[in-house]
């Protein structure tokens, strides 16, 4: 799968590990950012990986900043996108399989290594179910965007 990741300097120290782990697993990678520590604005790095997501070029995203809360916020900004912070791996999947979540985003000062993989994880291997009852509701969302 092709997977675009970014962070602001909160979320850097989580991103380089789950690169590692997402090509170890076979996946293609798109690093956007940031590239170390120094402090930087979350929204310019969120929607760099969202606006391709949304163009169609990526698959899937997973943006990172220190709580997950303002990447998730302006992710969510960008039409096409469904972005959720999940922080336990039952809704890094679920929200895939029954919303179609199509951006996950992770807190950096949150969680740690280990169950940023298993999120990761659980993300990339969920699909949507297309089952009748979840399609309808997430028409019922996307009807908002007109
Ligand atoms: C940066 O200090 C921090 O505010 C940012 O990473 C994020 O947590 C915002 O939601």
């Amino acid at each position: 799968m092709k997977i675009a990741i970014s962070a602001d300097h909160g979320g850097y120290p989580l991103k380089d590990p789950l690169i590692a782990h997402l090509r170890k697993s076979g996946h293609e990678v798109v690093d956007l950012g940031t590239g170390d520590c120094a402090p930087c604005d979350y929204p310019d790095f969120a929607f760099a990986v969202a606006d391709q997501v949304a163009a169609g070029q990526i698959e899937r995203g997973i943006v990172i900043c220190g709580s997950g809360a303002g990447a998730c916020i302006a992710a969510n900004k960008v039409r096409g996108v469904r972005a959720c912070l999940c922080h336990d791996t039952y809704s890094a999947h679920q929200a895939v399989e029954h919303d179609d979540m199509n951006v996950l985003c992770l807190g950096a000062r949150i969680i740690g290594g280990a169950l940023a993989e298993e999120l990761v994880t659980a993300f990339v291997n969920a699909r949507f179910t297309g089952e009748e009852r979840h399609l309808r509701r997430l028409n019922k969302v996307l009807a908002r965007d007109k």
